[in-house]
């Protein structure tokens, strides 16, 4: 039998009146009532007052916020289909649950409203008044040592293949494998196959010692199943699951990518690379820019797909290369993807009632990389959500549409969302997509004859960029986009020769000071 069954029989048996059951608020310890303050005030608007998952701003969020009435929990170290610790529950009220809606109440709320809330969100379930119910943590064994090792690596990727996960994660882990576009979680909500390239949004957290716990204990209420069965089958040893996560973890950055404000374009010796393959692009530092959902005009989006876009840029002199890659589960138009794309449709709200543009359909990927028309002098700046009628931007635009002129790219000003004035002069753009990624490389010469429209880029320059991207299988096209804000890019000039001098020159100056402080020592002990 299996726990959720098992739970099942528990409430038909309480229905029936069979199991006394004492009021939820007298079992605990903990104060219910200084915790339902905490929660009304700070949990409600998404858990809903009766904690079913269902508060004001619920429709907005994909995935939904938890309905606690159910006690199905996705982040536990106890198996399959049983109930959380407390310890479980406090993890994820300190911490949050990254890549959702769910923020980290640590340092927001106190050790004792913590404490309070987590007692309190209990009391929804009668589940957890069921003391015959023991809920016990999974023992985990520690880390085995290697684990970024080639052969560690090649034993975690065997099993990668041989236990299914490339079904629903797809060959190389971004979220696209054959089953993909048909999870929903117990809800019946679409729920996308994680992008194991993106631990840090894990809802468990990212390291290998995370991901193992997962995979023993799976994530309840979704697709994503435990496979500890596999261990006590001998399928597979547990050094073996262990090789498996770190696996897992290596497709990953070791850090979570830093946002940091400048892109910088070191300056080549040779030719730019227009292939988004070329080898020089391996060498050249890559910059993450997180991206949000539009929400400041309608219909506003709050489920962007692309959460984020690496960017790198390099230069000759003469011309600007600028490499974006980015992850994207499908490459649209795909009509595998259709039906997914509706139930994301109907589930997320958009605070636009009248439905328009909500059909689905089979939209491109798209991508915009935004510029002012002019470098400013100082740090003024066109409005960031392209633009405005008065003061447009100068943006590339670039598309998977087939057949697309240009070869999908365009040049053009914007002002605002909803107007796009294309210009004659397109850069060069070229695209490739392997498994679940997109890249595309853009470039352009520095110099161009229109002036007016056309950023003019110089070297030495902080030249403000901004980047937008349309994921067309999640139904975004329009407004519906995920969007950044502004950065810098600045193209590196040539190293000037004062750049070795100077600390040659301050050397010598020290060493100089330094024997004259020394001389004026000696003197005066003489
Ligand atoms: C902005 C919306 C929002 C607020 C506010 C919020 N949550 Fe959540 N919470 C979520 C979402 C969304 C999820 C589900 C994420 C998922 O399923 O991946 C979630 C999930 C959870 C979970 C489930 C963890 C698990 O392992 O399944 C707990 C526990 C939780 N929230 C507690 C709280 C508490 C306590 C508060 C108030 C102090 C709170 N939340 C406030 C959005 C919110
Ligand atoms: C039936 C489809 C399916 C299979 C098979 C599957 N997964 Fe998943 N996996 C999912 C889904 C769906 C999620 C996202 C759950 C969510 O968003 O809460 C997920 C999430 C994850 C996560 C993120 C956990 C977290 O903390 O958020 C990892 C890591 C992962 N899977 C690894 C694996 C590995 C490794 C395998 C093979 C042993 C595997 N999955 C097999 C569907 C699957």
């Amino acid at each position: 039998m299996t726990a959720r069954s098992r739970r099942i029989g528990v409430a038909m048996l309480v229905a029936a009146g069979g199991v006394p059951l004492p009021s939820p608020l007298s079992l605990v310890a903990q104060d219910t009532t200084v915790g339902k303050k905490v929660y009304v005030k700070w949990c409600a608007g998404c858990h809903g007052e009766t904690g079913a998952g269902d508060g004001p701003a619920a429709a907005y969020m994909l995935p939904r916020p938890r309905n606690f009435t159910g006690a199905v929990y996705k982040i536990r170290t106890t198996a399959s289909g049983q109930l959380p610790t407390d310890a479980d529950l406090l993890r994820a009220i300190d911490d949050g649950l990254p890549g959702s809606a769910m923020p980290a109440w640590r340092g927001r709320l106190s050790d004792a409203e913590r404490r309070d809330v987590l007692a309190y969100l209990k009391t929804f379930s009668s589940f957890f008044t069921d003391t015959s119910q023991h809920v016990v943590a999974l023992t985990f064994g520690s880390e085995p040592g290697g684990g970024t090792n080639a052969e560690a690596l090649k034993t975690g990727r065997q099993f990668y293949d041989s236990i299914g996960c490339r079904k629903c994660h797809g060959d190389q882990g971004r979220g696209d494998g054959p089953s993909a576009p048909t999870l929903k979680d117990d809800a019946g909500f679409p729920i996308f196959a994680a992008d194991l390239h993106q631990s840090w949004r894990f809802r468990g957290g990212a390291t290998s010692a995370d991901i193992y716990r997962r995979l023993r204990t799976g994530l309840d209420g979704t697709p994503m199943p435990s496979f500890s069965d596999l261990i006590d089958q001998k399928f597979l040893t547990d050094e073996q699951l262990w090789r498996l996560a770190q696996y897992v973890r290596s497709l990953s950055p070791a850090r979570t990518p830093e946002v940091r404000d400048v892109i910088h374009a070191p300056r080549l010796a040779g030719a730019v690379p227009a292939a988004p393959g070329d080898s020089v692009w391996a060498r050249v530092d890559q910059y993450w820019f997180p991206l949000v959902g539009q929400v400041i005009r309608k219909p506003r989006w709050f489920a962007p797909a692309v959460s984020g876009v690496w960017v790198q840029a390099v230069h000759d002199g003469k011309s600007l290369a600028l490499r974006v890659s980015w992850d994207d589960r499908t490459r649209s138009p795909d009509t595998t993807w259709l039906g997914f794309e509706r139930r994301v449709l109907e589930t997320v709200a958009g605070g636009d009632d009248s439905g328009t543009g909500r059909t689905a359909g089979a939209f491109p990927d798209q991508l915009a990389v935004q510029f002012p028309r002019r470098i400013p002098g100082g740090m003024e700046r066109p409005y960031f959500l392209m633009g405005a009628e008065t003061d447009p931007v100068y943006q590339w635009r670039w598309t998977s549409a087939p057949n697309a002129a240009g070869g999908g790219a365009a040049a053009g000003l914007a002002r605002g969302l909803e107007r796009f004035d294309s210009l004659p002069g397109a850069p060069r753009v070229q695209a490739s997509y392997d498994h679940g990624e997109w890249r595309v490389v853009f470039t352009r010469s520095l110099a161009t004859p229109d002036t007016a429209n056309e950023l003019q880029l110089e070297a030495g320059r902080a030249i403000p960029v901004a980047l937008f991207a349309w994921d067309g299988s999640s139904g975004e096209h329009g407004n519906r986009l995920a969007v950044s804000t502004w950065y810098f890019l600045a193209l590196d000039q040539p190293t000037p020769p004062r750049v070795f001098v100077t600390p040659v020159v301050a050397m010598l100056l020290t060493l100089g000071l330094g024997i004259v402080v020394v001389r004026r020592a000696q003197r005066r002990q003489a």
